[in-house]
């Protein structure tokens, strides 16, 4: 049995997911745990939710938490894609309240940056690497050897007069029906935008249709090379985790 332990959630759109984290290895110890996300989902049905992953597992230790949102000394501080009452809760303390322990809220995207840097993809990379995850919207994070620079909201960049998760998140893709030729055109357009801004090393992508990745990542017009991401549903746990001060 692992020594070095930690414990992370991930606040997503459709479900609450938690687990044990080897933070030798970044593998999870035993099954994840998950349940949907309250509708609407306040701040405190979420803060509900997390208690009840939590409470699966016998664990005492300190908890990491990402939420979707832009969070500065725990406090979240943008709602694009969650709940509008999230702006200006102090998500650390909310959590640490409701779990009776020591929580650190994090990005989700930072957090999943965080565990490809360390254990996943950007493992042994030199320089630097941006992570982007392509979902409802796109979360980035930026790092180079394992520093990260939170709360990047690439996705929240202007391409061509259209937000770029408006323009390149999958869930447009769904929307409108588009085939991955049809939405590669658009990724590599708002790819090649991050490039002549940020001369990334190494872009991973993350992301439930980072599973797919052979279908589409081939088609992408850029320069640097991209790679899906290693950890795939299990990254915004591990980050967590990671931030949790564990490891
Ligand atoms: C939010 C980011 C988040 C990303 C992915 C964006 O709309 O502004 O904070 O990381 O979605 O969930």
């Amino acid at each position: 049995m692992a020594e070095n332990l930690g414990f992370g959630v991930d606040i997503g759109g459709s479900g609450i997911k938690g687990g044990v984290v080897d933070m030798d290895t970044g593998e999870l110890v035993g099954e994840r745990f998950k349940v949907l996300t309250p509708q609407p989902s306040t701040p405190e049905a979420c803060a509900e939710a997390v208690r009840e992953v939590v409470d699966h597992f016998d664990w005492q230790g300190p908890v990491g938490v990402t939420v979707p949102a832009v969070v500065t000394k725990g406090t979240v501080r943008s709602a694009a894609n969650i709940d509008a009452g999230w702006v200006g809760t102090d998500a650390d303390a909310l959590f640490t309240e409701a779990l009776g322990r020591d929580v650190t809220v994090l990005n989700d995207a930072d957090a999943a940056g965080l565990a490809e840097d360390r254990y996943g993809a950007g493992r042994d990379v030199e320089g630097v690497v941006l992570l982007l995850t392509l979902g409802t919207g796109i979360g980035s994070a930026l790092l180079r050897r394992g520093t990260l620079v939170p709360n990047t909201e690439f996705g929240h960049i202007e391409v061509d007069g259209k937000e770029a998760e408006h323009r390149a998140a999958s869930s447009v893709k769904e929307r409108k029906g588009w085939s991955y030729e049809r939405w590669s055109k658009e990724v590599s357009r708002v790819f090649q935008e991050y490039e002549k801004l940020l001369w990334p090393d190494l872009i991973i992508v993350g992301g439930g249709v980072s599973r797919k990745a052979e279908k589409w990542v081939p088609l992408l017009d850029v320069r640097t090379p991209v790679t899906p991401a290693a950890l795939l549903n299990t990254a915004g746990i591990v980050g967590a985790a990671m931030a949790s001060g564990r490891g």
